[in-house]
């Protein structure tokens, strides 16, 4: 099997030596893979002057987040009524978005609410008079390798802008939007993306928004036993799948000094004074920051996330397998503080309030709430935070839970950047430490 899969990649090979002038001519480029909306969450801050129309259909629509935020109940929000989110928050909504190149089109699948949209690359135009859509209508086509797509014929109903890190949104758009996407990738992993909104009823002049799409996230299951070797082998296949030969952020879920990690309460001993970024480095041959998983987590939230210009002391809590802890005051980090190890009730503190905890111990959200909460107060006696941020795989839930913890003065609020956290940190401080990317 071995050989016939290496005699045919000797063949195509061979072929694509003897045609490089063919191929090159017939390449189409390649968009094809699971993007996430990442780097680009909504439309940029500079919005247009609207019309007086505009400003009216504005002002009658009613967001439940943000600075003009009322009651969900009071609102308007077409999600809240699960209304398609039509196309233009569809693309900034922030879960995965596949791109499948075929014969005469291109489809985007949406993870959200499962939508796909197809972009015709045919030829064919833009229909004169459409019937409006959720989603519009799209036709495509390459300009060297930049894919441009125009789309008209949307239906009125939707919203254009969502939800992100509490800006303005709600904004309206008309039968007359127009909109323009320009897509290119520019390397495996990032796809640069512009969007020109035009629609003279409600703008009076083009919103353009730029940004980029990044390859989803991927996931392998931690191998058991977690040893030190086979967890630096997944760590190779991750980087070698990204292609990636730059700077390379870890987490790890204990207290990790100048590389070297100390602590290993959920993870094999053998971990216990190990140069991680020793072992890490030789497996992926690229620059590594090896760093505690929460007070990575801490630090994007602080950057990027629910901490943005917070001063006071900010606790940072991460609930999953333990609970990992960030305290930063006046922006900077207190590194490895370990607070999910406090005593509650003769036990360590994560073994009664962690997410492990409520799977194992099947409590209900009233009971684990409960006990987080018995868990915070503790810690409100110790540090006194101004505002306390909850992370964590199960932040993704928050409004189960976060409500339900009524016994603390401080502010809790879930993380921004829910469980990616821990990945941006990492990646930010790697970045800083190793001066950017190597190619
Ligand atoms: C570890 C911490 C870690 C947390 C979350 C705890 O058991 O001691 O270092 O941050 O789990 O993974």
């Amino acid at each position: 099997m071995r050989t016939s899969i290496f005699v045919l990649t000797a063949v195509l090979l061979f072929l694509s030596l003897l045609l490089p002038s063919i191929a090159s001519a017939q390449r189409t480029p390649d968009l094809s893979g699971i993007w996430s909306v990442g780097g680009l969450r909504t439309l940029s801050n500079e919005t247009p002057p609207m019309t007086p129309a505009g400003q009216k259909k504005f002002s009658s629509n009613k967001p439940s987040y943000g600075p003009r935020a009322i009651p969900p109940a009071l609102g308007n929000d077409p999600a809240g009524k699960c209304d398609p989110l039509g196309l233009v928050r569809l693309i900034f909504f922030p879960r995965p978005m596949e791109i499948i190149q075929v014969q005469g089109r291109v489809l985007q699948f949406f993870e959200w609410n499962h939508m796909w949209r197809t972009i015709w690359t045919d030829g064919r135009p833009l229909p004169k008079a459409p019937d409006p859509r959720f989603l519009g209508y799209s036709v495509g086509r390459w300009d060297g390798d930049t894919f441009v797509v125009e789309s008209n014929g949307f239906d009125e109903r939707t919203w254009l802008s969502e939800n992100y890190q509490g800006r303005m949104y709600g904004f309206p758009h008309s039968d007359e939007l127009r909109t323009v996407e320009h897509y290119k990738r520019v390397d495996h992993n990032t796809l640069d993306v512009s969007l020109t909104i035009t629609d003279p009823k409600i703008f009076t002049t083009p919103w353009v928004t730029t940004g980029k799409f990044l390859t989803d996230r991927q996931k392998i299951a931690t191998p058991r036993p977690a040893l030190p070797d086979a967890v630096a082998d997944v760590v190779k296949q991750l980087t070698t799948s990204f292609s990636w030969s730059g700077p390379t952020g870890i987490t790890f879920p204990g207290v990790v000094t100048d590389g070297v990690t100390r602590t290993a309460a959920n993870l094999d001993p053998a971990w216990i004074g190990l140069d991680a970024a020793a072992l890490f480095g030789t497996a992926t041959g690229n620059p590594v920051r090896v760093l505690n998983d929460a007070d990575a987590a801490g630090v994007a939230e602080m950057r990027f996330g629910a901490g943005v210009d917070q001063k006071g002391t900010v606790l940072m809590l991460t609930f999953g397998t333990g609970i990992g802890s960030a305290l930063f005051t006046g922006g900077l980090l207190v590194p490895n503080t370990e607070f999910g190890h406090i005593e509650i009730r003769g036990h360590d503190a994560e073994t009664r309030a962690s997410e492990r905890a409520k799977e194992l111990h099947d409590l209900s959200w009233g009971k684990w709430a409960g006990r987080v909460d018995e868990y915070l107060q503790h810690i409100e006696a110790l540090l006194s935070p101004h505002l306390i941020i909850v992370g964590g795989g199960i932040s993704k839930q928050s409004e189960k839970w976060v409500p339900r913890l009524t016994g603390i003065r401080a502010r809790i609020v879930p993380a921004v950047l829910l469980n990616d956290a821990g990945i941006v940190g990492a990646a930010v401080l790697a970045a800083e430490q190793h001066g950017g990317q190597k190619h």
